[in-house]
This record gives C-alpha cells, sequence and structure tokens, in this order.
C-alpha cells in the first residue's frame, strides 16, 4: 500500500475516560472498559481505511497496577478474551499486532494471548497495531540508557561512545526502535495530559483534544482529529520561511 498525502504515519491514542463514562451512565468501571475495548477495535479500521500505518493505544500504564485488584483482573481477561476473539479478524484485515511494554509482568493468559496475536499476524502488511502494555515513557528511556551504557562498555573508547550518542543512536535502544515516530496524538476525555506516553516519540507529534469520553469516540471524532492534522504546519524547530 502507497503513504497517503498528509495522512498522519503513526496515531497514538490515549483512550481516556472509560470510568468517567460508566460513572455517568451508573455502571461498573468494568464496563466502561469494556465499551472501550470495542471502540479501540473500531479505531484499528477507521485508522487502516484513512491510510495510517500504525496506530498504537495506551491500553495498561506502569501505574495502573496500583488500581484496585478488581479493576486490573478485569483488565487483564478482557485484553486477553478480547485479543483471541479478534484474532481471525486482525489475520482478515491485514493488521500486524505488536506491544510496547513489560509484556513479561502481565499474568499468564493475558500473555500467552499477547504472544499468539504477534506470532500469527506477524507477515500482515497493512496496519500496525501496537498496544501499549505495562507501558511508561520513563521506564522506556531508562531501560535505553541502561542499554546504552552497555553498548558504550564493548566500544573501545566507552567515555568516548556516549559523548557522542545521537538521538538516532540512542533511539535504537528503545522499545519504540521499530516504530515510527508519532505524527499524532490523540487524548480523550478531556484531560489535557501526555501522562507517560510515548515520551520519546511524541517529541514532534501533533497533539488533539477531544472531551468526549473514550467509549462515546465515534468514526467522525477519528476524521475530525486526521483532518485537524492535515491543517497543521509542521516545523520540527524551523521556521515558516525556512519550510517555505
Ligand atoms: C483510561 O480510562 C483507560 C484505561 C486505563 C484502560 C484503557 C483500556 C481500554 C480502552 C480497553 C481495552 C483494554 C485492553 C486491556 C485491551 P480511565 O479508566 O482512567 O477513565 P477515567 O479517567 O474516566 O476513570
Amino acid at each position: 500500500m502507497t503513504e497517503k498525502d498528509n495522512v498522519p504515519g503513526h496515531v497514538a491514542v490515549v483512550m481516556d475516560g472509560n470510568g468517567r463514562w460508566a460513572e455517568q451512565h451508573r455502571l461498573p468501571r468494568l464496563e466502561g472498559h469494556r465499551r472501550g475495548a470495542r471502540i479501540a477495535r473500531h479505531i484499528v479500521e477507521w485508522a487502516a481505511d484513512a491510510g495510517v500505518r500504525q496506530i498504537s493505544l495506551f491500553a495498561f500504564s506502569t501505574e495502573n497496577w496500583a488500581r484496585p485488584k478488581r479493576e486490573v483482573e478485569g483488565l487483564m481477561a478482557l485484553l486477553a478474551t478480547m485479543l483471541l476473539k479478534e484474532l481471525p479478524k486482525m489475520q482478515k484485515k491485514g493488521v500486524r499486532f505488536r506491544t510496547l511494554g513489560g509484556i513479561d509482568a502481565l499474568p499468564e493468559k493475558a500473555r500467552q494471548a499477547v504472544d499468539r496475536a504477534c506470532l500469527e499476524t506477524r507477515n500482515n502488511k497493512r496496519i500496525d497495531l501496537i498496544l501499549c502494555l505495562n507501558y511508561g515513557g520513563q521506564q522506556e528511556i531508562i531501560e535505553g540508557v541502561k542499554l546504552a551504557a552497555k553498548w558504550a562498555a564493548t566500544r573501545d573508547d566507552p567515555e568516548q561512545a556516549l559523548a557522542n550518542l545521537d538521538t538516532d543512536t540512542f533511539r535504537s535502544f528503545l522499545w519504540c526502535a521499530e516504530t515510527r515516530p508519532v505524527d499524532l496524538l490523540i487524548r480523550t476525555g478531556a484531560e489535557r495530559r501526555i501522562s507517560n506516553f510515548l515520551l520519546w516519540d511524541a517529541a514532534y507529534a501533533e497533539l488533539y483534544f477531544c472531551d468526549k469520553y473514550w467509549p462515546d469516540f465515534s468514526e467522525q471524532d477519528f476524521l475530525s482529529a486526521i483532518d485537524d492534522f492535515t491543517s497543521r504546519e509542521r516545523r520540527f524547530g524551523l521556521t515558516g520561511n525556512q519550510l517555505a
């Protein structure tokens, strides 16, 4: 598939507001996550249809472990069921499933489902779905620093190697090494925070905030975000004149 002009190659989403949606409808928080999971399924198709090549969804942060045990267990169970159920559709639609984050810490069933989805969809080419699980942007950078120090220690002059370390080389030590930098970062739920999401790779992302709770996010909302993106001038630190 060829790249579409002006469409963000990599869209990242903070799917916020499941809990407040549930509260608003007098439903248990987990019902909010279930509805949210449905929208997560849909957004992958909306993105693929729009010509987006990678979509990263923030499904579970390193901080989310501190939520009530029931909610954490419910989210992990939802992850395992949803992944296995969606696998045939991901195959059919050409979705390559990948993850970012500390997958080893997930409960056995969730980990097995993740491993299976990664393995079985590895040759799909239409769009990458990158589910961020047990993910933290600061943790990703710390792990990158540790790898960079190990790498430097193997060089003839470790001190010089570290002194000359540039952004491209450092990025190769990060979990996101194989994804492209984020072009558009969408956050729902009426909050304006990055919340430790893709700190390195969202350095030049265009930010888009939608006040709706995630379970209410629609295809029209997604297309509005894409439209808004196409109207932005991305300067990457240059002046408008330089770009012209
Ligand atoms: C933030 O809303 C959302 C999450 C912490 C989980 C996101 C998960 C899904 C959309 C479902 C898909 C799940 C998996 C595991 C694939 P919140 O609960 O913080 O909402 P609130 O701010 O209104 O409380």
